[in-house]
């Protein structure tokens, strides 16, 4: 896909981690980036917002959906319900709000795509909010190009990377998670968040990708 003076490109999430990279990448070429979320005042879990945001954005080439990355961790027995709604909330609905709200303004040759995570498809116990959330998102990224084509849409599935997500964690417990997942992982390294940005330009410019699962994630889904 050809970027020009005219495209123009929404990263809704795109104010920190992964987001962040993904508008860094794309303010590199033609055309502008729009990086949004709850500190420029769009909450996805809204999905009357995200409607009105889209209606006044109009046209619009290129949307990446990269918000929101908490989920609580817990046994299905222990966890409430209300927080799993919560984090589904905003991934799953803000995902899909932002789908819907976005596909009326996609130009011609335009592109949407989503984040999931390597949980959606690993069974570990205690993570099922992550699974549930990151399955559900890729099963209806499918959905998805087909009944908005010729809009591509696929979904990013990161492995562990090394954002502000884990900013709640000190520094010594943080690193140590870091180090030694970069030691059983078999790329020898945890992500960054160039890393995964990669992977939304690839889904952007490859006209034949559409529908795809594109795991960015060092090899966690064959360890
Ligand atoms: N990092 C990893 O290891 C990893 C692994 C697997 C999957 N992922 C997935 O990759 C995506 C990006 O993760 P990341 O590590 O880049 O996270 P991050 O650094 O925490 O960034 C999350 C972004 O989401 C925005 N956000 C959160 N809640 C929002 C809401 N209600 N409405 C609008 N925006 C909201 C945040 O901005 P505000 O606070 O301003 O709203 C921020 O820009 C997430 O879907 C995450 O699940 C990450």
């Amino acid at each position: 896909m050809t970027f020009t003076s005219d495209t123009k490109s929404i990263v809704v999430g795109g104010t920190s981690g992964i987001g962040k990279a993904v508008v860094n990448a794309v303010r590199e070429r033609a055309g502008t980036v729009v990086a949004v979320s709850r500190s420029t005042g769009l909450d996805v879990s809204d999905d009357a917002a995200v409607a009105a945001y889209f209606d006044n954005q109009g046209p619009v080439d290129h949307v990446i959906f990269t918000a929101g990355s908490f989920a609580p961790g817990g046994a299905v027995a222990e966890l409430t319900i209300d927080d799993a709604k919560q984090a589904f909330d905003v991934k799953f609905w803000g995902s899909i709000a932002t789908a819907k709200a976005a596909a009326k303004y996609i130009k011609p040759g335009g592109t949407i795509t989503l984040t999931s995570g390597f949980l959606a498809r690993r069974t570990v116990p205690g993570t099922y909010v992550k699974t549930a959330m990151n399955a559900a998102i890729e099963a209806t990224t499918k959905i998805l190009a087909k009944e908005l084509a010729p809009i591509r849409v696929n979904v990013v599935s990161p492995g562990l990377t090394d954002t502000d997500a884990y900013a709640g964690m000190d520094q010594p417990a943080r690193t140590s998670m870091l180090d030694r997942a970069a030691a059983t992982l078999p790329a020898g390294k945890v992500g960054s968040a160039g890393d995964l940005a990669q992977g939304y330009l690839f889904a952007i410019d490859n006209p034949f990708v559409t529908g795809a699962v594109i795991d960015i994630d060092g090899g966690a889904l064959i360890n």
